[in-house]
């Protein structure tokens, strides 16, 4: 059997975290995430993104408090047993999309650019595997994506004209062990 090296095993262990500690996540491990997320690699090499960080947590309340209904309405017609239960905790008022982590990173990609979603994807991929290895938990929020919709919540997260909201990454120290959900083999087609 191949030996999986250090990379391997940081890419197969790495969970989405969804309960986070009080620990305070230091501006430098914030700037250490983001660093290995620049080093993705972008289509024509243009490094399409910028990057907002929030630790204000009334601003995250507004963003889950505006996003979890509109997430609500796309998912009515939904009929898969994930969607149901996503679908149960959007409706509890308590509920925050960002399950109270300390710290949001917005990945934003230039419009312009013409691989822009993937290459933010590639950086998202880095900075949470980056956070895995300096023993961080993070979870993509997709739901939070919704607040493109909304010019003042844009104004107020500093997202320029031509930028768009690609990913919304918690990160935060993760208060259990989280298991992993099954992943199917994959399909592979030899040719
Ligand atoms: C594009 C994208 C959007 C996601 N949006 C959400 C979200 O809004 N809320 C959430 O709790 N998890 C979200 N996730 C996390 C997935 O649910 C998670 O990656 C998946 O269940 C697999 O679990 P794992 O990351 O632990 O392997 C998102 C993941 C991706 C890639």
């Amino acid at each position: 059997m191949t030996e999986e090296g250090p990379i391997i095993s940081n890419i197969k262990t790495r969970r989405s975290v969804r309960s986070y500690t009080d620990r305070p996540v230091s501006d430098k491990i914030i700037e250490n995430i983001i660093d290995a997320g620049i080093h993705a690699p972008t289509g024509l090499g243009l490094q399409p993104w910028k990057f907002v960080v929030i630790r204000d947590k009334s601003i995250m309340k507004q963003i889950s408090t505006y996003c979890k209904p509109r997430l609500l309405e796309q998912l009515e017609e939904a009929d898969i047993d994930t969607a149901r239960e996503f679908k149960k905790m959007l409706k509890s008022e308590g509920f925050d999309i960002f399950y109270n982590a300390p710290v949001l990173v917005i990945v934003l990609g230039d419009t312009k650019a013409p691989t822009v979603e993937s290459d933010c994807a590639m950086c998202a991929q880095n900075m949470m595997l980056a956070a895995h290895s300096m023993g961080l938990g993070s979870c993509w929020i997709g739901t939070a994506c919704f607040v493109q919709d909304n010019p003042e919540m844009l104004q107020k997260l500093m997202v320029p004209e031509n930028y768009k909201v690609v990913a919304p990454i918690i990160f935060g120290y993760g208060d259990a062990i989280v298991a992993a959900p099954p992943r199917n083999g994959p399909d592979i087609s030899w040719v």
